[in-house]
């Protein structure tokens, strides 16, 4: 029994030399290790996502997001709750209109469902901070993320110039929108919707409009990713022709990356934020290293699914998994993550 603990030497007096440094002292013990931990995750450093549709009392399982729901206002202030209860700060809502049209209206609309998600949230917990995602792409019939030139092309059409999204006439849909959700009391604004000039017409636009408390947390550096594949289907937000690749980045693109925050910082950005997060983790650490705004980073909807479904095929430890990929990404260098294990991280950290 002994000597399946003894060293085999074979007789052998090979000398190696003492190791003079030996790290290994620092990972001895659980309280060791935690002592001289670098990086740490608490509740308060994530963000839930919640998916909001008109009507009462609704939980709506998100087939290709398990543990995901779309949830009527009066549930997403439940949610709300029992988030704060966990010692979660902040909430981001994408909301599910009752009607899409060319030019997303209800994104504007007083009585539209994130406006009225806000006021639920709010009164039941005012302390929780409401970040509304400011987009088109829910709120469109042809899905994309503000108005088009051509309904149904997705061809390169030289005399359509800047392609088939246009910039400046989306511009001042998303001022207008805005103004809509900060008064219904949203906290923060978050367009993510890669439109040149975004975050100076939203500042200019609630400056205008007395909203100068109104925070905009910037989707700066947002990638055109197959790993929106899920939350297309829990926002119903598909674009019915063509991609996204004619506003969100390529990519293989880093320097551009910088070039954007650059601009957003400029524009009047609060908050920079980096999406996806798992494979731009090289973005985040740069974004991190170039400027001083909070920085928060996006765990996408395919981040989260993909190791959901590994796990429920038994094939790897998801709440391993998750709260590895969390730390990392704070390691790169976010202050905040937006994450749909939210809840689960914070109950598991307890
Ligand atoms: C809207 C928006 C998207 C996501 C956040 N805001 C979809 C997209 O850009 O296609 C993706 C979030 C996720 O995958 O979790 N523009």
């Amino acid at each position: 029994v002994l000597s399946r603990h003894t060293p085999a030497t074979n007789g052998t007096t090979t000398q190696v030399p003492t190791p003079v440094h030996r790290p290994r002292r620092l990972r001895i013990s659980p309280a060791m290790r935690d002592l001289v931990r670098e990086t740490r995750l608490t509740p308060a450093q994530l963000i839930a996502p919640i998916f909001v549709r008109h009507g009462h009392n609704l939980r709506n399982p998100i087939a290709s997001m398990p543990g995901q729901y779309q949830m009527s206002p009066d549930q997403a202030a439940r949610e709300a709750r029992e988030l704060a209860a966990l010692g979660i700060r902040a909430v981001l809502l994408f909301g599910i209109p009752a009607h899409k049209d060319p030019c997303g209206s209800e994104n504007a609309d007083p009585a539209g469902i994130v406006p009225q998600a806000i006021q639920a949230i709010k009164a039941e917990v005012p302390g929780m901070v409401v970040i509304s995602d400011m987009c088109f792409c829910e709120y469109t019939d042809h899905g994309h993320c503000g108005v088009l030139n051509t309904p149904t092309r997705d061809d390169f059409q030289p005399q359509l110039g800047e392609g088939y999204l246009l910039n400046d006439p989306t511009l001042a849909l998303l001022a207008e929108a805005s103004i809509v959700h900060a008064r219904a009391g949203a906290d923060i604004i978050a367009p993510s919707g890669m439109i040149d000039g975004m975050v100076a017409a939203i500042r200019s636009a609630l400056d205008a409009a007395g909203l100068s408390h109104t925070a905009i947390m910037s989707y700066a550096a947002k990638y055109a990713s197959g790993f929106y594949g899920p939350f297309r289907d829990a926002a119903e937000s598909p674009p019915q022709f063509g991609d996204r690749s004619q506003y969100q980045m390529d990519p293989a693109n880093a320097r551009e990356a910088l070039r954007e925050v650059d601009l957003d910082v400029a524009e009047g950005a609060d908050i920079l934020m980096v999406k996806p997060a798992l494979a731009y983790l090289d973005i985040i650490r740069q974004v991190r290293d170039r400027h001083t705004l909070p920085l928060a980073a996006y765990q996408v909807s395919g981040e989260y699914s993909m190791v959901k479904a590994a796990a429920l095929q038994g094939w790897l430890d998801e709440q391993r998994i998750a709260l590895e990929m969390l730390t990392a990404i704070r390691r790169a260098g976010a202050d905040m993550i937006i994450t749909y294990w939210a809840r689960e991280a914070a109950e598991w950290l307890g």
